[in-house]
């Protein structure tokens, strides 16, 4: 991987200014954090040192922090808020790190509020499926208790390596497996959650009809898990179109119906970056196609999903629907398969960065923007071998969910590209009466974007929200929605 420092956030886009009511952090600030954490619950540090903390996994934003605290009680994460709200200093919580609109690093100077060192399992019901965690454990470490204790975690992203339980709630991560497990925040049976002004409000011990939200610093999360499923089978399959990607489905939903867990697809261009990213891998498919669908089966009986899964494809093959197939024959390979949609991701960072959107639209309607996006760059030259700035423009994601992620593979971020992108990309969006954040959030990148495919009175609704519970505006400041003047707030 190519990693680029990235400009920061603040030279980047000089229109944002610092909110001048926050206070700039003094040495009584960090002495007076010092006494309430322990030597290893604080990183001081100038910014370039905290490069890890500041700058994001896209390599496109990097903030200023000097300060990241890694508190280990919910009640010091309180203690720290409720000085922060006093001395009025901005504060960034973050959980891995690996979200992707900017919403997890500064963009100046806050302080960072690392959740990582709270990452205790607090609790498990193997009767209820109740689940209880510290915010800070990797998904990764709950998908590995839970299946010790024949569970699943109700998620499963291509970051479950570093993203963190109370980073996918606070963010209601959609994944890849919505389609069966549905929306996470349907699956969460209560939280721990600390207030801008330092206030612990708590429902985690809520049974399971007894959900509320609310607007904070997540620290603690309930989630209800799903049994573990006996019989796991998936197939990647090679096909000529978008509408053949369409027809697949609705084929896919009668035949496989209640078994059917995950179907994503993958434009050629995606793949293409993931055969340069994984190197020595062979490809799964003998041919190159315009279009890859995964399509995985989780249900109880091994033989029985087996056998449905291949009299599926041997039929859609018959019916000229798909041009090729490759079914997993044992975990083993059922592991590969997923690894070539989730790689997608990092191997469109690996040239150095991306710009990065993720929308909701009608099916027929949902791989248009990526074509019309290519061809925008295309037209506009900026696609090819160095020193053209951009490797690829490139769609998939989650059918089953209406949402598309585009990726713009890129060697630099430049001004032309954005200028390119933006506004574009959301007028596209609103005409077809789509959504700018199917699940990756609004966060730094689409502040001031929120119209697009949401109301005025809506976003009134969220604002008043906010301010009720951050009237300081000092958590996550110049994301998503703050009150105060346009220059360092949004829509
Ligand atoms: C995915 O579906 O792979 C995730 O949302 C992450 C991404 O789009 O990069
Ligand atoms: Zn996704």
């Amino acid at each position: 991987m190519v990693a680029i420092a990235a400009q920061l956030t603040a030279e980047a886009y000089p229109d944002i200014e610092r909110n001048p009511n926050f206070k700039v952090l003094n040495q009584d600030d960090v002495k007076y954090f010092r006494s309430i954490l322990d030597d290893d619950e604080i990183i001081e540090a100038n910014g370039d040192d905290l490069v890890s903390y500041n700058q994001d996994w896209m390599n496109k934003y990097r903030g200023q922090s000097h300060l990241v605290l890694l508190p280990r009680s919910t009640e010091k994460v309180s203690k720290i808020m409720k000085y922060c709200n006093d001395q009025q200093l901005a504060v960034v919580p973050q959980g891995g790190n690996t979200d992707l609109v900017g919403a997890s690093v500064p963009v100046f100077d806050e302080i960072i509020l690392s959740l990582k060192q709270m990452n205790k399992v607090r609790d498990f019901d193997p009767v209820s499926g109740a689940f209880k965690c510290d915010a800070g454990v990797v998904m990764r470490d709950a998908h590995q208790f839970l299946r010790d204790n024949d569970h699943i975690f109700p998620l499963d992203l291509p970051s479950r390596n570093a993203c963190q339980v109370g980073g996918v709630v606070s963010t209601n991560a959609g994944g890849l497996n919505l389609l069966r497990y549905g929306s996470l925040h349907g699956n969460v049976l209560g939280l721990e959650v600390v207030l801008p002004n330092g206030e612990i409000i708590s429902n985690i011990d809520a049974l399971r009809k007894d959900n509320t939200g609310t607007i904070g610093v997540v620290t603690g999360v309930s989630i209800l898990a799903a049994p573990k499923p006996k019989a796991l089978n998936n197939t990647f399959i090679g096909l000529e179109s978008f509408d053949i990607v369409q027809d697949l489905f609705v084929k896919a939903k009668k035949e496989l119906s209640e078994i059917l867990s995950a179907f994503e697809f993958m434009d050629n261009g995606s793949i293409k970056c993931t055969i340069e990213y994984l190197k020595d891998e062979p490809f799964l498919l003998k041919k190159e196609h315009p279009f890859y669908v995964l399509i995985e089966t989780s249900g109880s009986n091994q033989a029985h999903d087996e056998e449905k899964l291949s009299a599926f494809i041997k039929s859609a093959l018959e019916e000229k629907l798909i041009s090729e197939s490759h079914m997993a024959a044992n975990i083993d390979e059922y592991n590969k398969i997923w690894t070539w949609r989730k790689s997608v991701p990092p191997a469109c960072n690996s040239y150095g960065g991306m710009y990065k959107y993720d929308m909701s639209l009608k099916l027929k309607d949902l791989y248009s923007v990526s074509e019309a996006v290519t061809k925008r760059l295309n037209d506009a030259g900026l696609i090819g071998d160095a020193p053209k700035p951009i490797v690829a423009s490139v769609g998939y994601g989650h059918v089953g969910d209406g949402n598309i992620h585009l990726n713009i593979a890129v060697r630099e971020f430049t001004k032309e590209i954005e200028g390119l992108l933006e506004p574009f990309v959301y007028e596209y969006i609103q005409a077809k009466k789509g959504s700018i954040s199917a699940e990756h959030g609004i966060g730094f990148h689409k502040h001031g974007h929120l119209h697009y495919s949401r109301s005025e009175i809506e976003i009134r609704f969220m604002k008043h929200i906010k301010e009720h519970y951050d009237p300081n505006a000092i958590l996550n400041p110049y994301k998503y929605v703050t009150a105060g003047p346009r220059s360092y707030c949004c829509d």
